[in-house]
């Protein structure tokens, strides 16, 4: 039986990584190992917290004696990593928090399979969640591929690069089952808001500014979650040991071309005139090293395992909007940092 420990699970993409496991595969344990940092929400799994295959544990992936312990516990067999600090703007303000979770603890948790697992890897895998934004910036033209040439920009990026550079290693040197996934901007249900799709929605919402940076044609491939999720559950189970994949949405927008699409959507769905959101439309200072343009090739995991984005850029859009506004609550409760204390009702006051 497998038991895998997710990292991250509590977070934006993790959360439904998680939820996907816990349904599709009665058969296997599901193991949430989540620090809760700002980042972390167990409000994103309340559909799923009591079923029968699924265990939470709050724990830091820089605590190499605590995840050895869980390992331990559970026999845990593989490992999906998605934990990390995510934001870039975060990173710029506070880099060794970057350096902390991003590398340290993606070390830690390869050195724990690698005690744990022993010199027999097989039937184990280290699955390691990582981004585009490793490969730096693109001019007007191109795409990344699998064979694009690191060179990250932001600290969030250089951490990110460096975590896959040990996933790696510990690859080459030790022969543990790696494989690494590069992915495009998501969006979707529980979006942190402080990215840009959740954060526009939300300031649409109560007819706050809409912060773009600098001259707004900086340009993103956005992916719904949702297809991220499934990508990852088919590269857990068909991936080729030891290989990078790029995952991406073939969906390119300018960040003002995207919020204009917005405040158009929520417009409609508000019963706003036409037009008024995008008066809320503010110009700021840009980010700095902001890269301008990512765009992903995702050719490789389409050819080889017949991945493709299942919605629609203008689906995946209206059907974030619609969960945002439908889900008042979660919104107000992370606004409001009240979404922090759920996990002491849920599980310590148990
Ligand atoms: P997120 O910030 O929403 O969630 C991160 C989760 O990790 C949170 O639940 C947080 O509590 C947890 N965490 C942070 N530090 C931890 C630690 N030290 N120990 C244990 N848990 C910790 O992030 P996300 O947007 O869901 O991204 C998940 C992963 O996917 C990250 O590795 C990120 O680099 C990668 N990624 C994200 C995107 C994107 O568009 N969001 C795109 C490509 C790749
Ligand atoms: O490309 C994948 C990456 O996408 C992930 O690895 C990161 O974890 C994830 O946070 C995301 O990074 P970005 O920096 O691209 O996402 P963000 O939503 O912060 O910004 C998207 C674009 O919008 C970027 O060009 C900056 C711009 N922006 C962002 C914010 C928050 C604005 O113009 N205004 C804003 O208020």
């Amino acid at each position: 039986m497998k038991k895998i420990i997710i990292t991250g699970g509590a977070g934006f993409i993790g959360s439904h990584v998680v939820r996907r496991f816990v349904n599709r595969y009665p058969q296997y344990l599901i193991i949430n190992v989540d620090a809760l940092t700002y980042a972390g929400n167990l409000e994103n799994l309340v559909d799923i917290e009591d079923k029968p295959n699924y265990v939470f544990e709050k724990a830091d992936i820089k605590d190499k004696t605590t995840i050895s312990a869980i390992f331990d516990k559970y026999g845990v067999t593989d490992i999906v990593h998605l934990a990390a600090e995510s934001h870039v703007d975060r990173s710029i303000l506070s880099p060794m928090d970057f350096v902390y979770t991003n590398v340290i603890g993606t070390v830690n948790l390869l050195e724990v399979a690698k005690e744990k697992w022993k010199a027999d890897y097989t039937g184990h895998l280290f699955y390691h969640i990582s981004t585009d934004e490793v490969y730096g910036a693109l001019g007007d033209e191109g795409l990344f591929t699998e064979e694009t040439r690191y060179d990250p920009h932001s600290p969030y990026s250089a951490s990110k690069a460096a975590s896959d550079h040990f996933v790696r290693a510990y690859y080459d040197t030790y022969g543990i089952k790696t494989i690494i996934s590069n992915c495009s901007n998501n969006y979707g249900p529980n979006h942190f808001p402080e990215k840009l799709i959740p954060l526009s929605i939300n300031n649409i919402i109560n007819n706050k500014p809409l912060p773009v940076y600098g001259d707004g044609k900086y340009t993103r491939d956005w992916l719904y979650v949702k297809d991220h999720a499934i990508a990852i559950d088919l590269l857990f189970h068909e991936g080729k040991i030891g290989d990078t994949y790029n995952i991406g949405g073939f969906n390119e927008w300018k960040n003002i071309d995207l919020v204009m699409l917005l405040c158009k959507q929520m417009d409609e769905k508000l019963g706003r005139e036409p037009g008024t959101s995008q008066q809320l439309i503010t110009y700021v200072k840009d980010r700095p090293g902001h890269d301008r343009r990512y765009a992903i090739d995702a050719g490789k995991i389409n050819k080889e395992l017949g991945w493709k984005p299942s919605v629609t850029f203008e689906e995946g859009l209206s059907a974030t909007i619609d969960w945002f506004l439908n889900n008042k609550t979660w919104l107000n409760n992370v606004t409001s940092g009240a979404y922090a204390s759920y996990y002491d009702h849920q599980y310590e006051n148990r």
